[in-house]
């Protein structure tokens, strides 16, 4: 199974990154996926650890994806790591083994703790549509524009009938760089 969740690791100077990243699941344990290049994939392999935050705020993947990437952080409890402060549960692991690939290596971690902060409080579609306009967006130099398009109407229709003020944040963020990006295809 995979799961969207924002991955925080930190540099050797203990300078944190954060990052959206689908990571495939068994139990606690967890394989990360980045494609090259990837700050994310530099800072596991120097640190050895990262913090898998499950967080339910979509404005941390689409920030991230536009670049607004400053997130309140805090200390990670066993690991040399930082925690976002939002998340409702976090997973601290840590690099066991590493399959490279030239376009996207596998990061097998195994947990060694999870800490739960706040309760899980229901799905909500407009989530949905913000995470895959997000994912949309990650991939708008290898999509084409009609069928970032066509996936963006259908998204809207949950977006909405359903969002909060979090989830239209995170949806004008990513219209913005639509709007640009398509602005900048025609011209
Ligand atoms: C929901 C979601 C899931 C993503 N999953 C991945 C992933 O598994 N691997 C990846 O390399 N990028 C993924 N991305 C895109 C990255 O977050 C983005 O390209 C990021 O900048 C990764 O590079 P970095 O490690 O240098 O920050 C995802 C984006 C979103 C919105």
């Amino acid at each position: 199974m995979i799961k969207e969740t924002i991955v925080s690791t930190q540099n050797s100077s203990g300078l944190a990154h954060i990052a959206p990243m689908g990571i495939h699941v068994n139990g606690d344990d967890c394989i990360i996926l980045p494609f090259r290049p990837s700050t994310t994939l530099n800072n596991l392999l120097e640190s050895k650890t990262a913090v898998i935050n499950y967080c339910d705020d979509v404005r941390i993947f689409a920030g991230c994806i536009t670049g607004r990437r400053d997130w309140p952080l805090t200390i990670a409890e066993k690991i040399n790591g930082q925690v976002l402060q939002c998340a409702l549960a976090h997973t601290e692991v840590e690099l066991v083994r590493i399959e490279d690939d030239p376009a996207r290596p596998k990061l097998f971690c195994k947990a060694v703790h999870t800490a739960n902060h706040a309760p899980f409080t229901g799905f909500n579609r407009a989530q949905y549509s913000v995470l895959e306009a997000a994912i949309l967006i990650s991939r708008l130099n290898r999509l084409p524009l009609a069928k970032i398009e066509s996936e963006i109407d259908y998204l809207r229709i949950g977006l909405e009938k359903t969002a909060g003020s979090r989830e239209l944040e995170a949806w004008a963020w990513l219209m913005t760089v639509i709007d640009k990006f398509k602005a900048e295809a025609t011209s």
